[in-house]
């Protein structure tokens, strides 16, 4: 009897903490938009590929500029993309988790932003831009805005009737448009003048030479990643060799890579329920790489000194490992295949980190088009 009682009194404890943090939840509309984002009249060019040469492009990319950096996207109004979305990071950050709505971890490290794909997000749940862009904004970890209120919300601000009236030809704020924007504007991330691009542009996609604008350690950093280190079977250098994997289109592979016999975070496999994916994770992007530490799903990796010994030395022999980053073991059978081991000596490291670097683009990371309007 006793213990009913208590299980009774647990029960109406927990209705009435849970009652208590629904009210808290997002319906509520709180006042924002004190502060006006500064844009440019006319506005920043953001179409500079013929494939984006759409109806009201800069308009429509200039609402996700600042929707991007609008604190008002969150619930209580703390957090915008663009404060895990850094763009002098990148548009990735340098913590290992970032911190959500509550101040709570999330699970992930953040992802730079680097153009589209068909696979975003560490384990590629998201197809497109234009499906992952809202799903920030209702996670639970992350800005806890309820989505159908939302546009009302946005409606009170008065900056956003000017900016939807020039983006879609009517002032009123619809999550459709929300979306599209945010979208827009994430697509047009694209880093492609970094010195490799440049200096491959230049010799017109040909690795498999030394590039005239590089110095010796790079150049050799360069072979290693294309050839002894391999790298480049995972890490797909894009269309035409000047892409380096961003842009539409575009499907990165999935692998595992010998972080641990057993992952905490599963990735895909967690996903799709299937233990034959376990520790598998999409490949992501290495534009920027030298300015997003943390490394991994999990930014377990401080440097990338550390990243290059674990392909150098520490993979291990998880049942998914990538058949990439596996020899054959002693019998010449695949039964006895071993983790590779690059033996890379310490010039070799050095060299290849120096050529990771090459991948910074400068101007990317300074181009006011992009920057924080508020
Ligand atoms: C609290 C931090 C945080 C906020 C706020 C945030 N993100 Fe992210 N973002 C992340 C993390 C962490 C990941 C990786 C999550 C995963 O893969 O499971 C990510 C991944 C992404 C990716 C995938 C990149 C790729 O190439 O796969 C895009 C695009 C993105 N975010 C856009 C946005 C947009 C747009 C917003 C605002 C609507 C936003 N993010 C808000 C932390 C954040
Ligand atoms: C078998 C495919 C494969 C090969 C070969 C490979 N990588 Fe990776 N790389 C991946 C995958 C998959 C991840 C993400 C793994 C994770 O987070 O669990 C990754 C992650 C990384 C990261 C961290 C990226 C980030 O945003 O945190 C860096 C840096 C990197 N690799 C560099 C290299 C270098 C340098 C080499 C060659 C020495 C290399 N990779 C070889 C598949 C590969």
């Amino acid at each position: 009897m006793k213990s009913l009682k208590i299980i009774g009194f647990a029960i109406v404890c927990f209705v009435f903490v849970w009652g208590c943090k629904k009210t808290q939840e997002p319906d509520q509309v709180i006042a924002v938009g004190t502060n006006t984002p500064k844009l440019p009249n006319p506005t920043y060019q953001y179409d500079s590929t013929q494939s984006n040469q759409q109806f009201q492009f800069n308009e429509r990319a200039t609402l996700g500029r600042v929707l991007f950096y609008d604190k008002a996207l969150s619930f209580n109004n703390s957090i915008s993309c663009g404060s895990c979305h850094i763009q002098q990071l990148g548009f990735a950050d340098n913590v290992q988790f970032h911190k959500g709505v509550y101040g709570n971890e999330l699970k992930r490290n953040t992802l730079s932003i680097s153009g589209n794909s068909t696979k975003l997000f560490w384990d590629g749940r998201s197809t497109s831009m234009r499906d992952l862009v809202l799903r920030p904004l209702s996670n639970h970890d992350e800005m806890l805005q309820n989505l159908t209120a939302l546009p009302s919300k946005l409606a009170l601000i008065e900056y956003y009737k000017k900016l939807f009236f020039d983006a879609y030809g009517d002032p009123k704020v619809t999550l459709a448009g929300i979306q599209d924007a945010l979208a827009v504007f994430c697509e047009v991330l694209l880093p492609n003048n970094s010195k490799f691009d440049i200096e491959l542009k230049k010799a017109n996609g040909n690795v498999w030479q030394n590039l005239s604008g590089f110095t010796e350690q790079e150049n050799k950093g360069l072979t290693l990643f294309f050839g002894k280190a391999t790298c480049a079977n995972c890490h797909i250098v894009g269309v035409n060799f000047s892409d380096f994997g961003v842009g539409g289109g575009y499907s990165p592979p999935s692998e595992n890579i010998g972080l641990d016999m057993e992952y905490k975070d599963n990735g895909i496999g967690a996903l799709k329920n299937d233990a034959t994916l376990n520790g598998l994770f999409k490949v992501p992007n290495l534009k920027n790489i030298a300015l997003t530490a943390p490394y991994m799903h999990d930014g377990r990796f401080k440097t990338l000194e550390d990243v290059i010994e674990h392909y150098n030395n520490n993979v291990v022999n998880h049942p998914n490992l990538s058949t990439l980053l596996s020899q054959l073991g002693e019998t010449d059978s695949e039964e006895d295949a071993v983790p590779i081991r690059l033996n890379l000596t310490e010039d070799e490291k050095k060299a290849l980190v120096a050529f990771l670097k090459t991948f910074t683009d400068e101007s990317f990371i300074r181009d006011p088009k992009f920057s924080n309007p508020f």
